[in-house]
């Protein structure tokens, strides 16, 4: 199957159906745009499992995404899409780049939600952009911009709502989102630890990526610990 595009986590595939896509989960770990680089056997396998989880849960909400289903421990077989090239960030509380840019203290929570487009161009850095941009660009018009918060709040409500049920919190994450061969929006991409901050909620300990971009833990550990919580639900 000739492969369609390799990302720094993940490998896209043709399958012999030209609407399906095998997206294989890889056992790279980057941070900082490529700048930290690891392999850690057993990533991609968390990291599948846990976004099939997750697409299935929202399937359930009645939020439609690429996914079509897990076809072993490090693949997916979802639908084609063309992917917007916009980062879909939504923050409950302040953490990461929203601290270091607008000062507000880590962990503070905001009243509501916050939606959030970053320009997905590695060139440029991934920069934070308006929504006047967003159409400048070319990336979306008015209608595609209030679909994608639309989904994006939705898949918040629900991602707090499976936090919950295991004593977490779900402080941002960072979705993405392709157009299907009618031009719908739908979801693509993943949801994990490495596109999620979770914090235990009495302790706030890290159950994401944050312990592989400051070095305060193991990733195939933490990433195992949230597995085993969400498989226990
Ligand atoms: O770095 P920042 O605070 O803007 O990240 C917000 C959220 O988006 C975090 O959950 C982070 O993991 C996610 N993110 C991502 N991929 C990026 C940038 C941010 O998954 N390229």
């Amino acid at each position: 199957m000739t492969l369609v595009y390799e990302g720094k986590a993940k490998r896209v595939f043709n399958t012999e159906d030209n609407n399906i896509y095998r997206i294989e989960y890889k056992d790279e770990v980057t941070a900082g745009n490529g700048a930290k680089k690891d392999k850690m056997e057993g990533k991609g396998r968390l990291n599948n499992l846990i976004t099939s989880y997750f697409f299935e849960r929202l399937a359930q909400e009645g939020v439609d995404s690429h996914f079509i289903e897990r076809i072993s421990d490090t693949e997916q077989r979802v639908k084609k899409v063309t992917i917007i090239p916009l980062e879909v960030v939504v923050r409950n509380f302040a953490a990461g780049s929203i601290v270091k840019r607008l000062g507000f203290e880590n962990g503070q929570a905001f009243e509501k939600p916050l939606v959030e487009f970053y320009y997905k161009e590695d060139a440029l850095n991934d920069p934070f952009i308006s929504d006047d941009h967003v159409k400048l660009l070319g990336l979306a018009n008015d209608e595609d911009i209030a679909e994608l918060k639309r989904q994006a709040l939705i898949v918040n409500e629900t991602l707090i709502k499976i936090m919950d049920e295991m004593n977490l919190k779900l402080i941002d994450f960072k979705i993405e989102f392709g157009k299907d061969s009618e031009g719908k929006i739908l979801l693509a991409d993943e949801i994990s630890p490495d596109t999620c901050r979770i914090w235990d909620k009495e302790t706030n300990e890290n159950f994401d990526k944050d312990v592989y971009r400051n070095d305060t833990g193991s990733l195939i550990e933490t990433y195992t610990k949230f597995y085993n919580k969400l498989e226990a639900l």
